[in-house]
């Protein structure tokens, strides 16, 4: 027989002892859903919007800085030529509201304030964003733009579609100690949870490959999530790698411990024929 059997098989364990690693797994189980919903509480608020998104993510771990799509367009090529015959100063004065602050989300802030109203001390006869707008852009990005070039889906003649376009966006990553704090505690307490999980599935009847092979993934899952937390401090790929090695762990984990909760009470024992 080429299947190596366990030395110890946790299907043979007194009840009592059952009981008492099922509930261990299941305090694990417990912990790591409250960690994931932590996590995802905590990671989702960073760029405004309660939603957890790409961004958050991006975000927290290595920082976002996107000019608003507006100034974007301002300064594209063919934007360029549409707006050759609008003077320097009008679109100038859209660059200055959009540049008033990289706030994020709703509610009364700097930018939706300053979108139809004069700067202090500006001249009666001086335009507001918003007359810049409707004089410059709204024959293509108006409700009844009629341009051959009109693009009605940037609807940008009232606040509630505008508003998508005139936020920048910049997020600072959490700080190397915050980092480092959280690495100390979490990369020398999460695999001592994950040996006595994986320790558990070694001990039952699975074939040896799925034993053996969920422990490796768990560990290299472990290894791609912290790395990458650190990798993405230097490049946003170090966030894809953060994502798979969590997901890569969280898969392995959640199948050892279920693995071994079948196997501890429904399983073969090594005594069988
Ligand atoms: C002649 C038509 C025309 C005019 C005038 C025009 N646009 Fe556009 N705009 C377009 C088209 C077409 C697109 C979509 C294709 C593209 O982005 O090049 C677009 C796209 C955009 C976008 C979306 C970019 C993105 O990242 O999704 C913004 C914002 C925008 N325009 C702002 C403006 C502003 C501000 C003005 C006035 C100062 C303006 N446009 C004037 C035709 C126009």
């Amino acid at each position: 027989m080429s299947e190596t059997r366990p030395v110890m098989n946790l299907r043979d364990l007194s009840i009592p002892l059952r009981v008492a690693a099922t509930c261990l797994l299941l305090v694990i189980v417990g912990g790591y859903a409250a960690s994931l919903h932590f996590m995802k509480h905590h990671i989702s608020q960073k760029d405004g919007d309660p939603e957890l998104s790409w961004v958050d993510l991006v975000g927290t771990y290595h920082g976002v800085d996107k000019p608003a799509p507006m100034l974007t367009a301002l300064d594209d090529s063919r934007h360029g030529v549409w707006l050759k015959d609008a003077p320097a100063d009008d679109l100038q004065i859209l660059r200055d509201w959009l540049s008033k602050g990289s706030a994020v989300g709703g509610g009364t802030d700097p930018v939706q304030q300053g979108w139809d109203a004069l700067p202090p001390g500006a001249s009666e006869e001086a335009l507001t964003p918003a007359d810049v707008i409707d004089e410059r852009c709204v024959r293509c990005h108006g409700a009844a733009a009629t341009d051959a070039d009109a693009h009605k889906e940037v609807a940008l003649e009232r606040w509630p579609t505008l508003k998508n376009f005139v936020y920048s966006k910049k997020l600072d990553p959490i700080s190397t100690d915050i980092l480092a704090q959280s690495t100390h505690a979490h990369a020398l307490s999460i695999p001592v949870f994950t040996l006595i999980a994986c320790g558990m599935l070694l001990a039952t009847c699975w074939p040896r490959w799925f034993r053996h092979g969920a422990a490796m993934l768990a560990f290299l899952g472990l290894l791609l999530d912290f790395g990458g937390m650190w990798l993405a401090r230097a490049s946003e790929f170090g966030c894809y790698v953060l994502v798979a090695g969590g997901a890569l762990y969280g898969l392995a984990l959640g199948s050892a411990i279920a693995a071994s909760l079948v196997a501890m009470w429904l399983g073969r024992s090594a005594s069988a024929p």
